[in-house]
Formats: structure tokens, C-alpha cells, sequence
């Protein structure tokens, strides 16, 4: 199959839901109250949803059929039972808590590892566990290699993290506790989803796991897209061709002490998570806050049924026609953008495309949010909706210094949600883009009218630098697209 050139969608559709079509005058109208913030739209209102990769999958006949199976009992359910072995089998972790998504998780551990003036060095954090470690008093640390940093790069492994920073970094708090601080975790993001949906490699895990071995810090994954990462190492790091996708994610699981995992990603589910550990002790520590926020621990927030369509999810997952054909369209619609004159993160990551907004629209500096207004772009042309990752995402003010920050890089993500768009539709969105980089300099910056302490991007309001006029920001450009 990897030899023909069609792209082959390894599933017939059963069930389809209608998209409704809106014209540029609606949607110009639309931006307009929702306060040029995509997270305010409607998703009625929106034609191609790439907001985002996460609980916007589309289940499997096997799944729907498992969640008739669902035992709801409070303690003890079968349902908690299957899932628990399904995850174990996987990851190995002794324990296992369910969340009721990735985030809970992650708020859990950080609360019981006890991160407060204490540092936790990641590849790149994505954003709330950014804003969970510091919401308990922690800094987060992004160390990715300096391959992530170059865009247009082509690198087989930019999810890696910069072992000799890692390295220096951990000598030096063992060295020098009390001035430098303590390193309460190491955390590897598989795939990198804030920088580019980027794998790390096999042996920047077993490195990462050894140095954090040989300075008695905890290594965590951040587990959320462990298929498709396992799925690049498996395409190209040499001597992993041969194994199974299933054996790869054994061996990443096998290299932490814990994950934290997000089931609404490579758990193909819509909504789920959990938190895998070693340690029977921390372990304790956390179930106790489990029950205090999630639930109890065998339903940990989830209902029977969500625990059985995880535990499928996570089988379908490893398959690997799925994995080609996930790989493969996410590749061919980078390609595609490119082509259409998009600067997009090289190579093509997992689950999303990164448009380069920055390089795109050098003509909007990042305080006036070149990513926001590429997404408003092309929701305003074409009804697609996409998200910012760059200043609107990570600025905001500094805790350490009290200054706005910028991002490194100003992004926009297309994400594309598990067995659920087919390749017309991503040749629409290409068609879109390509109209809307061929007016680029047209485009004007945003400034943020309303915005909130702590994850400014899901509430702020916003509005064209031109203008509070959609009409004047972006001129009217043929109707190419169709709708
Ligand atoms: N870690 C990573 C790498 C993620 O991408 C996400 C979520 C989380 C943790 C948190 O998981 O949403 O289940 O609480 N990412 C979504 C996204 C929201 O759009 O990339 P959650």
C-alpha cells in the first residue's frame, strides 16, 4: 500500500455529520462578536475544524459497541478493570490512575511531586502544563535541541531534548542545590506538540531516561501522542524498522518512571486520561488527591463506558495501516501548503501542520500577533479554523519578571483531528491558505482588548490594529474557494 500514490483512508464511513456552509459575510460578522478569538466561535459557524487533534476523533464501530459494555459501578467495574490491563500491557506502570483528561493528570502530579521553587525541564512544555507547574510555584524549562528552533530545518527527530543543556543543567543543581535550585522532574512531550508535533527519538529517550537515572531525578513522558511518535522512530531511526509500533511504545514507556496521558488524542477517544507510575508511594499521594478532585480510583472522573472506549482506542491505536495512513495524510496536506506558498514547520509532523506566521507576515510584528491574524485569515476566507500557537498563546506577563514575553516563534497549528476529514476536504483547506498567502501583505496585526491572568488565548477578546472592521483588515479577495 506504501507504494501506490492514493492515499488509502483504512476505513469505510458509517455515520456522517453535516457541515453547515456560511458565507465571508457571516463569518466577517461572526470574528467580529466573537472578538476575533477563534476559541468564541461556534463550532456551527466553522466549515473545516483544525483546532485542534484532541477528543475530536471519530470512534470506531468497535468503540461504540464497547460502550455498551460500559459498567458503571462506583468501585471496582469491569470497565476500570479492562481498561487497567489494556493500559498496563502498554505502558507497564503498576499504577495506574484514570483522569478525566491529560490536564488532571498532570495537575495531580505536579501537585504531589511538590514543584513549588523548584524547576521541570521538558522539550517543550505545552501550555497547561506550562501553567500548571507554575500555578503551584514551579518554572517550567523548555530544552528541545536546537534543530526546533529553525523552522524550514528538516531534521528526523526536532521533538528531541538538547542532552548537553539537559546535562548541565542537572550537574549543576546537584552541584548546587540551595543557589541554583532543584530539577523536581524531567518530562519528554511525545510527540513535541508545541514545537511542531515533532517526534524524539529512541535514543534521546534511553539518553534522557540515563542522565535522569544517574542524577536521581524523575523522568516523566508527557505520553499524549506516543503513537505516532513511536511511528516515526519506527520509519526512521535505524535498526526500529523491523519491530512492531506496539513493542517501540513499550520501550518509551519503559525508559519513565510515569507518563501523563491524554486519552483524547492517541487514545481515540473524546474525552479521558490517566496517570501512569512506578512508585507505589507517590503513587498514594496521588490517589488521594484523585479522590479529592477526579474521583474514585477505579473511575477517576471517566464513566465505565469512556474507560472501555479508551481501552480499545488504545489497540486500534498501534495499528499501523492507521499510522500510515495518519502519517501519510498529515505529510501530504504539509506538502500541499507548502506548494501553496505556506512556510510551514519542515518536516511535517504528526498530527498537525505549523504555518511559519512569522516568516508568512514580516509585516506584523509579534506584539500585534501575526498567528492570530493568519487564523482569522483563514477562517474569514475559507470558514477554517485553526489555532495560534505563538504570542497570543505563551506572552501574557512573566511571573519571574513581571514583563510581557514573546514567544519564540509565531505559529498557527492546522490540526487534524483522528478519522474524520477526508482528503477533499484538506485540498479545500490548501486552496484556502494558498488564496489567502497570495494576499498576505493585506493582512493587518491584532491587539488584545480583554484578556485573563493565566491562559489568555481560550478568553481574550481582541481586535484588527486597522481597524474594528473585518472588511478593512482583510480586502475582499475572489470567491476561489467556493464558499
Ligand atoms: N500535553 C500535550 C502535549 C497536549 O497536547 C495536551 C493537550 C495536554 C498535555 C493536555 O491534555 O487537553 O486532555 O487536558 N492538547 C490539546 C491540543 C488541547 O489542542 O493540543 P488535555
Amino acid at each position: 500500500m506504501t507504494s501506490r500514490r492514493t492515499l488509502f483512508e483504512p476505513f469505510r464511513i458509517k455515520s456522517v455529520e453535516p457541515i453547515r456552509i456560511t458565507t465571508r459575510e457571516e463569518r466577517a460578522e461572526i470574528l467580529s462578536r466573537a472578538g476575533w478569538n477563534l476559541f468564541r466561535v461556534r463550532s456551527e459557524e466553522v466549515l473545516i475544524d483544525l483546532f485542534t487533534d484532541s477528543g475530536t476523533g471519530a470512534m470506531s464501530d468497535a468503540q461504540w459497541a464497547a460502550l455498551q459494555r460500559g459498567d458503571e459501578a462506583y468501585a471496582g467495574s469491569r470497565s476500570w478493570f479492562r481498561f487497567e490491563e489494556r493500559v498496563r500491557e502498554l505502558t507497564g506502570f503498576a499504577e495506574i490512575l484514570p483522569t478525566h483528561q491529560g490536564r488532571a493528570a498532570e495537575r495531580i502530579l505536579f501537585s504531589c511531586l511538590g514543584v513549588a521553587g523548584k524547576r521541570v525541564i521538558n522539550n517543550t512544555h505545552f501550555d497547561t502544563t506550562r501553567a500548571n507547574i507554575e500555578s503551584l510555584g514551579g518554572t517550567a524549562i523548555d530544552l528541545a535541541v536546537p534543530e526546533a528552533r529553525s523552522p524550514s530545518l528538516d531534521h528526523p527527530f526536532k521533538g528531541n531534548m538538547d542532552l548537553v543543556r539537559l546535562e548541565a543543567a542537572l550537574a549543576e543543581a546537584a552541584a548546587d542545590r540551595a543557589h541554583v535550585g532543584e530539577i523536581a522532574a524531567v518530562m519528554l512531550t511525545v510527540t513535541n506538540n508545541s514545537g511542531g508535533g515533532q517526534p524524539a527519538s529512541l535514543a534521546n529517550l534511553r539518553a534522557v531516561s540515563e542522565l535522569c537515572r544517574r542524577y536521581r531525578v524523575p523522568f516523566f513522558l508527557d505520553a499524549c501522542r506516543f503513537a505516532e511518535n513511536a511511528f516515526f522512530i519506527k520509519l526512521r531511526e535505524s535498526g526500529q524498522a523491523g519491530r512492531t509500533v506496539e513493542s517501540i511504545a513499550q520501550e518509551m514507556f519503559s525508559l519513565a518512571v510515569g507518563a501523563t496521558f491524554s486519552a483524547k488524542k492517541d487514545g481515540l477517544a473524546n474525552i479521558g486520561g490517566f496517570l501512569g507510575l512506578r512508585d507505589e508511594r507517590l503513587a498514594q499521594r496521588c490517589k488521594e488527591l484523585l479522590l479529592l478532585t477526579e474521583g474514585f480510583p477505579t473511575y477517576g472522573g471517566l464513566a465505565g463506558r469512556d474507560l472501555e472506549a479508551i481501552a480499545v482506542g488504545l489497540t486500534e491505536i498501534v495499528d499501523e495501516n492507521y499510522l500510515h495512513h495518519r502519517i501519510e495524510t498529515t505529510r501530504r496536506f504539509g506538502r500541499g501548503l507548502a506548494a501553496a506558498g505556506l512556510p510551514i514547520i519542515e518536516p511535517p509532523g504528526g498530527h498537525a501542520i505549523y504555518i511559519d506566521a512569522g516568516s508568512l507576515l514580516p509585516h506584523i510584528p509579534p506584539r500585534e500577533l501575526p498567528g492570530q491574524a493568519l487564523a482569522c485569515a483563514l477562517y474569514l476566507e475559507g470558514g477554517v479554523r485553526s489555532v495560534e500557537i505563538g504570542t497570543l498563546m505563551f506572552g501574557g506577563i512573566d511571573p519571574s519578571t513581571g514583563l510581557e514575553r514573546q514567544a519564540p516563534l509565531e505559529l498557527l497549528r492546522l490540526a487534524l483531528p483522528r478519522r474524520v476529514y477526508t482528503q477533499s476536504h484538506l485540498d479545500y483547506v490548501i486552496e484556502v491558505a494558498g488564496d489567502v498567502a497570495a494576499h498576505r501583505s493585506e493582512l493587518s496585526g491584532l491587539r488584545i482588548v480583554e484578556q485573563a491572568d493565566s491562559l489568555r488565548h481560550f478568553s481574550a477578546r481582541l481586535e484588527p490594529v486597522a481597524g474594528d472592521d473585518s472588511r478593512e483588515m482583510f480586502r475582499e479577495m475572489p470567491a476561489a474557494v467556493g464558499v
